[in-house]
């Protein structure tokens, strides 16, 4: 069994980093984090798989009158039980942790009156939707505590798994850590048409990491990195029964800043048909799967190949090849399955001339300073400041390195989403081949990008989504005219 870390006490918590896939977190040796990791005991150890992976409920609108769907949604704190026999002090969209899964259509709108329950302030953020940007809710445009603010979301897009998340300026890495966030699919005709597992068989997989004191609190320090509970769908190492047939998992890796690599147990293949902006063109039988923080994935997952009784173990794999059961599927009951992978899974329109190019390069501290900082182009983020003007209706190739040789990052645009043309000089492999609004960038990568600006003019950020590194500077603005 690999819960050796889960037995080891919170003084072995540096050796456990490598067990944990070290290369794949910051090199950030915060003296916060080691400070506080020495002081917080660790919770009891959690025995694996004794509670069942709770399904997400899905969000009821308040009213569904002239074809929008209204929701009132309070951000407040609340108590859960995430561990056995221990209360978690957690933030919440409407008591739910993680935030219930609001469901759209395309191009029929949803709006939120969000209101802020809690001290600080928050702004509620639709990631990965083309939104104006009053709707955006950008680092600087926060709800303040006691008030509310309506954002509306045309759903002009095609459809998507998308999340919702906070961006409070300073606060978005620690509120979202602490429970603010949620899914949000998007459906279209496009993706219905298709014989792909619907309904009960369609199951939303959030994946994030965390750090519990022995009181069962979450732990938060910038850059920490011994978040090592593995939390699925709000709980940690959850079993979730399944028939004998495929299933269509929406996983998001919802981590403050974790890279998963996921793989299945006695080799069994998982078949990727969706990333960030929806189906991929293709579908994609991998025995891996890499998932940065912020990143989705849609994949499909067979289980008529395996006898009634079989466990099969979804494993995140770290950079040392050390593997970790997250999640366990237990193959119970038999159950027709009409469903299908169909070879084409969706069209996606050709890339049109780029009419302009930019380079960006993301680069932090990562010689172990206290208080590193992070930046876009060598400077930390300003909100006073624009960093990119981009004219309205323009196609633009982003090449976006990562200059530093250790930490690694991710790049995520707000109000679009582009598709990855090239990584390091290469034409992207098959995950990437679908519209993305969040990538990673290892160090020392390039990646190629391309975005078309048609939707909304204004002003929007776009930051590395490990979130700890936004916080810390590495995010910018570029204005739409
Ligand atoms: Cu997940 Cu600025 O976004
Ligand atoms: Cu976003
Ligand atoms: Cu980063």
């Amino acid at each position: 069994m690999v819960t050796r870390r889960r037995v080891l006490g919170a003084g072995l918590a540096t050796a456990a980093v490598a067990s944990t896939g070290a290369a794949l977190v910051p090199v950030l040796t915060s003296k916060d984090a080691a400070d506080t990791a020495a002081k917080a005991a660790a919770p009891p150890p959690i025995v694996p798989f004794q509670t069942a992976m709770p399904l997400i409920p899905v969000a009821q609108p308040t009213s569904t009158t002239g074809g929008v769907d209204r929701y009132d949604i309070s951000v407040v704190t609340a108590t859960k039980q995430i561990l056995p026999g221990l209360n978690t002090q957690v933030l919440t969209y409407g008591g739910q942790f993680p935030g219930a899964t609001i469901k759209a259509r395309k191009n029929r709108p949803v709006v939120i009156h969000q209101h802020n329950g809690l001290t600080v302030p928050v702004a509620r953020h639709l990631h990965g939707a083309s939104v104006e940007p009053y709707s955006d809710g950008g680092p600087m445009d926060l709800i303040a505590p006691n008030s509310t603010r309506v954002y509306t979301y045309p759903n002009q897009q095609p459809h998507a798994s998308l999340w919702y998340h906070d961006h409070a300026h300073h606060l978005e890495s620690e509120n979202v850590y602490r429970g603010l966030q949620g899914s949000y699919l998007i459906g279209d005709d496009v993706e219905d048409a298709l014989p792909l597992p619907k309904d009960a068989y369609d199951v939303v997989v959030q994946l994030r990491d965390a750090r519990f004191d022995a009181a069962g609190q979450l732990v938060y320090t910038m850059g920490d990195r011994t978040r090592t509970t593995v939390l699925t769908n709000g709980v940690p190492y959850p079993y979730f029964e399944v028939a004998a047939r495929k299933y269509r998992f929406r996983l998001a890796n919802t981590s403050n800043q974790r890279f998963f690599t996921l793989r299945l147990s006695g080799n069994t293949n998982m078949i990727q048909i969706g990333s960030d902006g929806g189906l991929l063109p293709a579908p994609h039988t991998t025995p891996s799967l890499f998932i940065t923080s912020g990143e989705r994935a849609d994949i499909v997952i067979d289980f008529s190949t395996f006898a009634i009784g079989t466990q099969i173990f979804l494993e995140s794999v770290a950079s040392n090849g050390t593997a970790e059961q997250i999640l366990r599927f237990d193959v119970t009951h038999t159950a027709t399955d009409p469903s299908s992978i169909p070879p084409v899974l969706r069209t996606l329109p050709p890339l049109p001339t780029p009419t302009a190019q930019r380079t960006i390069v993301m680069r932090m501290d990562e010689d172990g300073r206290p208080n590193p900082q992070a930046f876009m182009d060598d400077k930390v983020y300003d909100h006073n400041r624009i960093d990119q003007h981009i004219r309205f209706g323009a196609s633009e190739v982003w090449t976006v390195t990562n200059a530093n040789t250790r930490a690694p990052h991710n790049f995520h645009m707000h109000l679009v989403q582009f598709r990855v043309i090239e990584r390091n000089g290469a034409a992207p492999g098959p995950a990437e081949a679908g519209l993305k609004d969040t990538v990673a960038v290892m160090p020392g990568e390039t990646v190629k990008l391309q975005a078309t600006f048609d939707t909304y003019a204004g002003e929007f950020v776009y930051h590395c989504h490990m979130l700890d590194h936004s916080a810390m500077g590495m995010m910018a603005t570029m204005k739409i005219t």
